[in-house]
């Protein structure tokens, strides 16, 4: 057995020699396992959604809906699951999503998770609210491809300065992140008064800034407080709109992509503003609570903008059936979020490295034992609507 799927024997034969994985294989127990070694607040922060809850649950529920169809005598054994997305080659349809301050997690970080893609060859999305440097992660991150993630600071020169660095320091593509411009309500987090940017974590990128800097009287090492406070007065508050886009291209030459898309007419403003790729995304529930499952709206997306633009997906990605179903359904690659943060809190990198790899090994074997060969394969005939008799999708 080889690529992605040979992580299958290798955990097998490392039983003759009585170990077992660093964590559990089973995506619907990584959770429970990440709480039993997380505090409380750590813990919520990354399991916890907006209001109800009931846009975490949506995300899920949409993957229920649809059911693989599988295919026989297909010549499957060997299959090739690299796609290039924006210039990007990657060796699967997979991206590690944009997590801030995950040094809550694990005490290396974003240097843990940079460092376990890399050995994977899988491209990390950092965040701006990363607690590390944009420098610091890409050395750690070595040669492997890299994306950063942009929350839109209030302030046009740390904006061009955070832009700046993260060009010079090799990030090639540009993710802004639309659907955060101030947090949702969330419960669990307010529950426990714990929001760890007010204690000076997740802020790492404008704190080394030298625009950020400038704004300040005394530098951040000095004056936690009113380093902060400049924080939240960047961070926090400040919508934007179409028009304001052309800023960003003025100030990044890579390809942009949009995150945060859940409506057709906003993947057809995106494509007309004139971007490279879009994420259908709803930040796992975080933002709107009440919201529809991310890949409820993924398939009349792809059908509005996907001739034009590369479609990307995330929000309830836990299995290997996911990635086809989402990729069916019209993404070009996924992004992989929570299960990647409860794989940092086992260890850090090697927990990282075991999610992604138990993620890779379970679509490679799914999309064998379903009849394909390459994700080119899976289109909507491959599902069907659960409990639907009809033939295949639409
Ligand atoms: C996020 N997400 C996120 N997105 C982003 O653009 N910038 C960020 O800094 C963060 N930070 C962040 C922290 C935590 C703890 C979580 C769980 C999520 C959203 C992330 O990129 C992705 O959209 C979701 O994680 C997808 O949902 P699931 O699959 O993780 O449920």
């Amino acid at each position: 057995m080889t690529g992605f799927a040979a992580y299958q024997n290798e955990i097998y034969l490392q039983g003759l020699a009585g170990n077992v994985p660093p964590a559990t294989t089973d995506p619907g127990a990584l959770e429970a396992s990440a709480r039993e070694r997380l505090g409380p607040g750590p813990f919520w922060y990354v399991a916890g959604g907006a209001g109800g809850g009931e846009t975490v649950r949506a995300n899920r529920e949409a993957f229920g809906e649809w059911r693989i169809v599988p295919r026989m005598l297909t010549d499957a054994t060997t299959r090739h699951l690299g796609v290039s997305v924006l210039g990007t080659e990657m060796p699967a349809p997979v991206l590690l999503a944009p997590i801030g301050v995950q040094s809550i997690l694990h005490p290396d970080g974003e240097l843990a998770t940079a460092r376990a893609a890399a050995e994977l060859g899988v491209p990390f999305v950092l965040s701006s609210a990363s607690s590390h440097t944009l420098e610091e992660v890409a050395e750690a991150a070595g040669d492997a491809a890299r994306w950063f993630q942009l929350y839109w600071p209030n302030d046009p020169d740390v904006c061009a300065s955070v832009l700046d660095r993260a060009r010079k320091a090799g990030y090639r593509v540009l993710v802004v992140t639309l659907d955060t411009w101030t947090l949702a309500w969330r419960p669990h987090d307010l529950d426990q008064a714990y929001l760890p940017f007010l204690r000076g974590v997740g802020t790492a990128i404008p704190f080394s800034d030298p625009a950020f800097r400038a704004g300040l009287q005394a530098a951040p090492e000095d004056d936690l407080p009113m380093a902060i406070l400049r924080w939240v007065q960047l961070y926090t508050g400040t919508d934007r709109s179409w028009d304001q886009l052309p800023f960003l291209r003025e100030h990044w030459d890579g390809p942009i992509v949009l995150k945060g898309i859940q409506h057709p007419d906003d993947a057809r403003k995106a494509v007309d503003a004139g971007v490279d790729g879009i994420v259908v995304s709803n930040h796992g529930g975080r933002q709107v609570d009440g919201a529809v499952g991310s890949l409820e709206v993924l398939p009349e997306i792809a059908d509005a903008v996907g001739e034009q633009v590369d479609v990307l997906f995330d929000s309830g990605v836990r299995t290997g059936a996911d990635v086809v179903k989402a990729l069916a359904l019209g993404a070009k690659a996924v992004l992989l979020g929570r299960p990647y943060a409860y794989g940092l809190a086992h260890g850090g990198q090697v927990g990282v490295r075991h999610v992604l790899r138990s993620l890779l090994a379970d679509f490679d074997l799914t999309l064998g034992l379903s009849g394909h060969r390459s994700p080119a394969e899976l289109s909507r005939e491959v599902l069907r609507r659960a409990g639907s008799r009809g033939p295949a999708a639409s």
